[in-house]
């Protein structure tokens, strides 16, 4: 594992602009870099490189990260990989593996989980190397060491601690927490042995998790990592980091349900495939590939399970639907999936079936007709009724106009009727604006304020009295990390903003660091400014506690108290 002190140095060396340079055509424009973002079809440029901050955000896709970042999710290196990269280029050698001599602090444990995952996951690849059964396991469904490689497919040997040659340190917590290692009644032992072994990637690129299959006819076929604080099901999708190159040529994503599905794809041709993780898709699934390309295809099996999942896909899309960018339904032909329809008809003709996919509305509709007899007027009103919580989901204007005109056709009444009946012209509660590039942004909380001006002048953490502020808020608890960090001391000064990326990488707070960083390349607060700011929330937040305490006392307890608070308000003017 690499120190974090070596981290912090690199990035302080490298500049982000020749980094990103090296992949994407980089224009000035302002204090900044732009260019059309390399992570998601657009035709206006919002890609924005921060030569100053030393990170990159797309303002249209909410890609976010430093040069360590850029390297793992554009060129799909992994953690260490990017740092050798980086580090060759700035002619730094990178230490060797110091955690084999020492055992590391606990505060370094959380980032360390990447590092943990990466190495377990090379440790599986180089086991695969020396497994004849699985290579020929693999072979045998038709992948070649190419595609292997390419999605770092690896296999977990047959020991109960396998692991022990690649960690030293088995009883280190941290493969626990990883969810690599399983420990129960003093014994421990790995969760994954003899299993083909699909890593899973982050957006960034990083390894987070494994998917493992059994060569043969074991229970349970896959076997996945658990819930891990890097790892959460419901917001990730395999193969997004290899499918995203091919995502943005075709415009296209299509989501499937395996991960041999995704891999068999790549393998015949279809390159922008992406498979939700064992779990039913979810409006995070959804809005990510919304924001990646232009039209999503969801792809099932024909049999009942499939049609019941699509089912379920449909509802959670129809707010999140948009009038420019089509959702559409592929059913396979019952008792085929992805990986065997395109392993025994080819590529042609998968994408052939996928260019007929069904709509969303064909496909919401032609479920609606299905269970009501549109030659009776009964038929037709009850298909009227069951319609309508469906159209009211529906947030995209015209589409939505497009399904009541459709429905009201079915049931032969007119548009007008349909819209009263349906009762339309009600503002559903799902209607939202369009997102606006930029939003009339609500007013910020003071801890929300406090975490901006901390973000641009990381010195000031020192003057910051905890006390004063709620760390019942996410943007408190943020705070106080950020503070925690910046005072530890022992940074290479001075602290950037692609140092304080990296250090809170995979953390709770990660989500809001961004956020606020991303605000900032908006506004573009100065040094001074950030340090005005905070000391007036501060003193704000000061005058409010003295009025508090006031308030109760008598005396000259209270005279000296409103003296103070006299003294207070005399620094704000
Ligand atoms: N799955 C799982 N646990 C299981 C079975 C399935 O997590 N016990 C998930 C996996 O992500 C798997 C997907 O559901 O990839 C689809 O499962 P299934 O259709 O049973 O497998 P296939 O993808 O067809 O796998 P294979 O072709 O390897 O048999
Ligand atoms: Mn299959």
């Amino acid at each position: 594992m690499i120190p974090e002190s070596f981290k912090q140095d690199l990035l302080n060396r490298v500049d982000i602009v020749d980094v990103v340079s090296r992949y994407v055509q980089l224009k000035k424009g302002g204090a900044n870099f732009m260019s059309l973002c390399p992570f998601h079809t657009e035709k206006s440029p919002s890609f924005t490189v921060s030569p100053v901050k030393q990170f990159y955000h797309c303002f249209g896709c909410g890609q976010h990260g430093n040069a360590i970042g850029f390297l793992m999710a554009y060129a799909g290196m992994g953690y260490v990989e990017a740092v050798k990269d980086l580090a060759a280029g700035t002619g730094m050698t990178v230490p060797e593996d110091a955690s084999r001599q020492r055992p590391k602090e606990q505060t370094d444990r959380e980032q360390d989980l990447y590092a943990v995952i990466e190495r377990a996951m090379e440790f599986y690849r180089a086991e695969l190397k020396k497994s004849e059964p699985a290579i020929a396991y693999l072979k045998g469904r038709g992948l070649t060491g190419e595609i292997a490689a390419r999605f770092r497919i690896g296999y977990a040997p047959d020991d109960w601690q396998g692991l022990k040659a690649a960690f030293p340190e088995y009883e280190d917590k941290a493969l626990v927490d990883a969810g690599l290692v399983i420990a129960g009644d003093g014994k421990r032992y790995d969760r994954f042995r003899d299993r083909v072994m699909f890593p899973i990637f982050n957006a960034r690129g990083a390894a987070i998790g494994f998917g493992g299959r059994v060569m043969g006819e074991d229970e349970p076929k896959y076997l996945n990592s658990p819930e891990t604080v890097l790892f959460e099901k419901g917001r990730e999708l395999y193969g997004l980091v290899q499918a995203r190159e091919a995502m943005r040529t075709s415009s296209r994503v299509l989501v499937v349900e395996g991960y041999m599905d995704v891999v068999s794809l790549a393998q015949f041709g279809v390159g922008y495939a992406v498979a939700t993780l064992g779990t039913a898709t979810t409006p995070t699934h959804v809005g990510k590939l919304l924001r990646l390309a232009d039209e999503i295809v969801f792809c099932f099996d024909g049999d009942a399970a499939g049609r019941k999942a699509a089912w379920r896909a449909l509802e959670v899309s129809l707010p999140l639907a948009l009038d420019q960018k089509p959702l559409r339904f592929l059913f396979l032909p019952e008792g085929d999936d992805p990986d065997t329809y395109v392993r025994n008809h080819g590529r042609d003709a998968f994408e052939h079936l996928a260019g007929e996919a069904q709509t969303l509305s064909g496909f919401l509709l032609g479920e609606l007709r299905a269970g009501n007899d549109l030659a009776t007027p009964e038929g037709r009103s009850r298909f009227l009724s069951v319609a309508r919580p469906h159209l009211h989901k529906v947030a995209a204007p015209g589409l939505r106009l497009q399904m009541v005109k459709e429905v009201a056709q079915l049931a032969r009444v007119s548009q007008e009727e349909a819209e009263r009946l349906l009762e339309m012209r009600v503002t559903s509660a799902y209607a939202r604006p369009a997102p606006a590039r930029v939003q009339a942004s609500p007013p910020l909380s003071p801890e929300a304020q406090l975490l901006r001006s901390l973000l641009t002048q990381p010195n000031l953490a020192a003057e910051l009295d905890l006390e004063l502020f709620d760390r019942n808020l996410p943007e408190g608890r943020a705070v106080a990390a950020l503070a925690a960090h910046c005072c530890q001391g022992g940074w290479a000064e001075p602290l950037t903003e692609a140092q304080l990326i990296e250090a809170f990488a995979g953390s709770p707070h990660a989500e809001l660091l961004e956020r606020a960083q991303a605000s900032l390349l908006e506004i573009e607060m100065s040094p001074e400014v950030a340090e005005q700011e905070f000391r007036q929330i501060q003193l704000i937040r000061r005058i409010e506690r003295k009025n508090e305490e006031i308030t109760g006392l008598s005396g000259a307890e209270r005279a000296r108290r409103i003296q103070e608070l006299a003294e207070l308000k005399r620094q704000r003017a």
